[in-house]
């Protein structure tokens, strides 16, 4: 797709498709200087990202996503002074930094009163979520970008996320205007976000750091949002349906209905799995890393067979298998 120019659907605008060499990736820079929407890939899932100290570009940001603008946005950034600069990092948030900095972990702190992250990013909110990214290529726009980049998963509001640029681009064609095509994003699912407002850390979204490697880093074992006493969501992205396909979604299936499309896992699969309408497999061999790098794929890919249901057989409760049941809890919970 490198250097290619698509045109979005009637619109007529249309979404630049970069590669990767220096002059590709000092445009996708440029872009974001002045203030436009550039999908970029990270170790987790694609972003759409926006200079997230500039009001305008992050309002734009919003409305390419249809993203509620209560719902605040993560800033990315190249490492530990950087996010200082931003936020203020108590003595645990700078050990979690340390130790999983660059890395799928975002932080979310008390912003700086000075930070430069404009409120609407932060959705007013007197916190900021912090994000250092390992992956060499969002690595290389930030550096170049030379300010914090907010960047939500590259999909439209409440949709499956993006691993790959043709998924961007089947969401936001001619809504941002380039991405660049570095490849399928490794880890397949979003980073973990740990809340630090409080006495304790809180688990608010589980993610690609796993539980037992945050509980060992703290020495305790991470509260998770279940503990939270009150309804609203920390992470909006907390709110029940996201994820979704257009497809139904039935979790944890020991048999596939006449009609259903089967997300598999594991070498064995269910009863009626001969009669499913499609089949995707996240890992045949059971392997909960290589099924968090398939989930968002496949569940795009049977939905493109457009089955009223996709059967989901069990996935273990354990590392980043709790991540994958998340999303797709989400997935499956009834919608807005
Ligand atoms: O892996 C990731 O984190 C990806 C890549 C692109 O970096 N980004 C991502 O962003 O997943 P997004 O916008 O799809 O999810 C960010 C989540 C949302 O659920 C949002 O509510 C939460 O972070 N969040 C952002 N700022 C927050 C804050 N100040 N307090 C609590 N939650 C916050
Ligand atoms: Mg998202």
């Amino acid at each position: 797709m490198t250097g290619e120019h698509r045109t979005a659907r009637g619109t007529g605008a249309s979404t630049r498709v970069l590669g990767t060499s220096p002059d590709d990736m000092a445009a996708a820079a440029r872009l974001l200087r002045a203030g436009r929407l550039v999908a970029f890939p990270t170790e987790t899932v694609y972003g759409i990202g926006a200079d997230a100290t500039d009001a305008a570009a992050i309002a734009s940001l919003y409305a390419a996503k249809g993203r509620p603008r209560f719902n605040p946005l993560i800033a990315h950034v190249l490492d530990i002074d950087a996010a200082r600069r931003i936020g203020l990092l108590d003595a645990t948030a700078l050990m979690l930094a340390e130790r999983f900095w660059p890395g799928p972990l975002t932080l979310v702190v008390e912003a700086r009163p000075d930070t430069v992250v404009s409120d609407l990013a932060r959705a007013g909110l007197p916190s900021v979520a912090i994000r250092v990214p390992s992956h060499p290529l969002a690595r290389a726009l930030l550096a170049q970008a030379g300010r914090p980049v907010a960047a939500p998963s590259a999909n439209r509001s409440g949709h499956v996320s993006a691993t790959t640029a043709a998924h961007v681009l089947a969401d936001l064609d001619g809504l941002v205007d380039a991405v660049v095509n570095g490849g399928p994003a490794q880890l397949g699912v979003e980073s973990s976000i740990v809340g630090l407002l409080g006495e304790r850390p809180v688990l608010l979204r589980p993610g690609a750091i796993t539980c037992e490697q945050l509980d060992s880093a703290l020495g305790f074992a991470v509260s998770g949002p279940a503990a939270r006493k009150n309804d609203r969501p920390d992470a909006p992205g907390q709110l029940a349906s996201h994820y979704a396909p257009w497809a139904a979604v039935r979790l944890d299936a020991v048999e596939v209905h006449p009609g259903e499309a089967l997300l598999a896992f594991g070498p064995d699969l269910p009863a009626g799995a001969a009669h499913a309408t499609a089949v995707r497999n996240l890992s045949p061999a059971g392997d909960l890393r290589e099924a968090a790098a398939t989930l968002f794929s496949a569940l795009r890919e049977l939905d493109a067979a457009r089955p009223r249901t996709v059967a989901v057989m069990p996935i273990p409760a354990e590392g980043i298998g709790l991540a994958i049941r998340d999303r797709l809890a989400r997935a499956a919970a009834p919608r807005r």
